[in-house]
């Protein structure tokens, strides 16, 4: 089988095509990306590119029907991906993650691609306090991201068909160890918290509602979607799991019964949160039996904190660094090697 995996050279993309070996080391596997976060790399003697047999560097928003070619399964996972960066570059978040989908998925169809696998995510219910989301429920974005993945939803219905499937995944925010390891997620954000500074700050009262959900999960998801057919021609599924809905304030208590000595400071004056949902996955449960193995969130938690100190990670400022996708575009930007449209400059 040949899959084409759009933004592999991100936090989830070495993970997964580490997963897709796994499964079969035949598999033939392409990326294809604009490579924005190459060089966030804990680990800088080794690049996870090297798993795939041939890497595109490319914008999305150029994709052609030529890079599907030979492609029997297309993963989409390049985006601008998440609420800061869709915040400072709203237009390009809905070129990127939204106009720039609906063209893949023209041109992969167009190119004889079988199944397209998209990664949405819950972030398009927002904040449904007083219930819990289910696929059937009204979405309702918050954000210019959240909008772009209900828009990229959309446009995606329309291409699919019994020879052109669309699974359309509503990821829970990930966590946990990835080569492009990210520190803009709540939980691994409280776990270098713990490691370099021994204490974990809630910027708001604690109480919002996260669903989350392993990278490896995710991984096995999508591979797990690129091999078979599953439920209908189109098809939209919560993926994560009930027992990982989480009150950000039980995260934290998570962290410190791993790490015991880890001090939890809420901020008193703090305002909940207004992005705050918790998001039933009995679909997802009932489909992924067997293909996906939910774990324990502490030990995920234990694999943070190893690839931390594996790497010997002290930096107490890490919101200030790379490990921010933010930052890393703004310095691409301010370092003119991106221009305000983040093409890069020649
Ligand atoms: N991480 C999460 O919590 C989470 C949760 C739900 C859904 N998702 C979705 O899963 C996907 C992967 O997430 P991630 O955490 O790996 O994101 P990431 O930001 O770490 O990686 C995204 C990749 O897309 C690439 N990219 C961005 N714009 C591009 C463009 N114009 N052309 C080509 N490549 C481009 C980037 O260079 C990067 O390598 C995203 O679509 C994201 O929205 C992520």
């Amino acid at each position: 089988m040949n899959v084409l995996i759009t933004g592999n050279m991100g936090y989830v993309g070495p993970v997964l095509v580490r997963e897709i070996k796994r499964r079969n080391p035949k598999t033939w596997v392409a990326g294809l990306d604009s490579a924005y976060f190459a060089g966030c790399l804990l680990d800088r003697k080794s690049s996870p590119e090297r798993y795939v047999d041939v890497q595109f560097y490319k914008d999305a928003r150029d994709i052609a029907p030529c890079d599907f070619e030979n492609a029997d399964a297309v993963i989409c996972l390049a985006a601008l991906s998440n609420d800061p960066m869709g915040n400072r570059y709203g237009a390009r978040t809905s070129e990127i993650n939204y106009r720039a989908i609906e063209r893949a998925a023209s041109a992969a169809k167009e190119a004889g691609v079988k199944r397209f696998v998209f990664a949405s995510s819950c972030s398009v219910y927002g904040s449904a306090e007083n219930g819990e989301c289910d696929e059937s429920s009204t979405v309702n974005p918050l954000t210019e991201y959240a909008r772009s993945k209900v828009s990229a939803e959309h446009a995606l219905e329309r291409f699919a068909d019994a020879d052109f499937r669309v699974s359309c995944f509503r990821f829970a925010t990930a966590c946990g160890a990835s080569p492009r390891l990210r520190l803009d997620l709540v939980l691994n954000d409280f776990v270098a918290s713990a490691v370099t500074r021994g204490k974990i700050e809630i910027l708001s009262d604690g109480t919002p509602w996260r669903p989350l959900i392993d990278v490896k999960n995710m991984a096995e998801t999508l591979a797990w979607a690129s091999e078979q057919d599953i439920g209908e021609p189109y098809m939209i599924l919560n993926a994560g799991s009930n027992g990982w809905n989480f009150r950000i304030k039980d995260l934290a208590q998570k962290v410190r019964e791993v790490m015991p000595e880890t001090e939890i400071i809420i901020s008193p004056e703090g305002l909940p949160d207004k992005r705050s949902y918790r998001v039933r996955f009995d679909k997802f449960a009932e489909l992924s039996k067997g293909h996906v193995k939910i774990g324990d969130v502490r030990d995920t938690i234990r694999e943070i904190r190893g690839i931390l100190t594996e790497n010997s990670f002290v930096d107490a400022n890490f919101r200030d660094s790379e490990y921010m996708r933010l930052n890393m575009l703004k310095y691409l930007e301010s370092a003119r090697a991106v221009d305000g449209d983040l093409r890069w400059i020649p």
